[in-house]
């Protein structure tokens, strides 16, 4: 594996975790949103580069990419195709059930024809016969849910899903769920700032449930200077960005972070904090900062 500056490029230190027991994934991924236009909206700024981030994946160690056919909407699973599809290894996970009314608009919608749909279309996209994981975006709150997992577990019946997912979601909507098939992924928004999921992270390590967290750099804010990092950063000689990454990871086993980004450089001091291990006096110590500042 490859060096930056001195460190170790290779996401496979983070360990690994296998998805409804048997999908074993290396526990830092990338999340693929940021590789659309603005308010992930169309085509991006930078297509070559957009491609070329899809690319290093494999060569860092990176096995677990997590689009939606809302991003673009469809231009980061086509472009994930393009670049990486046949996967070989790789597992690419999307969602679907979000649709779009132009750039930062989003609504959910959960009819089980649609749904249908959603599995289907992103199928064709990224090349794939089966979804290895196919995460519900959004409960639509205008459908009764059991109709919605209902139609869930019938396409998993078909072999169109091998396993299931669920997106911002309570321990009482995972529990509803559960009902229905194997929750073998909850994707909820937490970083070292905005702890609202704990109560969710603490129910998917007791149930073996995957916790993938999104937004693990606060959109950004927690890879630049001048946050809460700053003291850490100086005193492993590491990027703000490694040190949360590092955090988060520390957090819990069945935690598989996706930060996202746009630029191979991004990428590459992201995966180099698979090797950064926070002493267990300074994780805490970070911990309990950012509890306190989380709203
Ligand atoms: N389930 C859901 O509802 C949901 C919602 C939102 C996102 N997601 C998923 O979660 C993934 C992660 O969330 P996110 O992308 O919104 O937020 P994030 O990972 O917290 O942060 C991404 C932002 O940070 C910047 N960044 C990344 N690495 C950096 C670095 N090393 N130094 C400086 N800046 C850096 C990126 O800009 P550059 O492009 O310039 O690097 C980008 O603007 C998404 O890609 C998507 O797959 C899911």
């Amino acid at each position: 594996m490859a060096n930056l500056n001195g460190q170790t490029l290779d996401a496979r230190q983070s360990g690994t975790f296998k998805i409804g027991g048997d999908l074993e994934v290396t526990r830092l991924g990338f999340g693929a949103m940021r590789i659309t236009g603005p308010g992930i909206w169309g085509e991006p700024a930078d297509r070559d580069e957009a491609l070329r981030v899809l690319r290093r994946l494999p060569e860092v160690g990176v096995d677990f990419v997590d689009t939606a056919d809302a991003y673009g909407p469809d231009v980061s699973e086509n472009l994930i195709a393009e670049a990486l599809a046949p996967y070989h290894k790789l597992v690419v996970t999307t969602k679907g059930a979000n649709t779009r009314q132009g750039p930062d608009r989003w609504a959910a919608v959960g009819r089980p024809e649609y749904l249908r749909q959603c599995v289907l279309m992103s199928l064709r996209r990224l090349k794939l016969e089966q979804h290895p994981l196919w995460q519900l975006h959004r409960i639509d709150p205008n459908v009764p849910r059991d109709e919605q997992f209902g139609a869930l577990r019938e396409m998993q019946n078909e072999g169109l899903i091998r396993h299931l997912g669920l997106s911002e979601v309570s321990v009482e909507e995972v529990q509803a769920a559960q009902q229905h098939f194997q929750v073998t992924t909850v994707q909820n928004m937490y970083n070292l700032v905005t702890r609202k999921s704990e109560a969710v992270l603490e129910y998917c390590e007791a149930q073996g449930i995957g916790f993938i967290p999104w937004a693990p750099l606060a959109f950004g804010d927690l890879a630049r200077p001048g946050s809460l990092l700053d003291g850490l950063a100086l005193q492993y000689g590491a990027a703000p960005s490694q040190i949360t990454l590092a955090w988060i990871l520390q957090r819990s086993p069945v935690m598989l972070p996706i930060p996202g980004t746009s630029r191979v450089k991004h990428l590459e001091e992201n995966v180099a904090a698979a090797s950064l291990t926070l002493s267990d006096q300074d994780f805490q110590a970070l911990d309990e900062q950012g509890r306190s500042l989380s709203a």
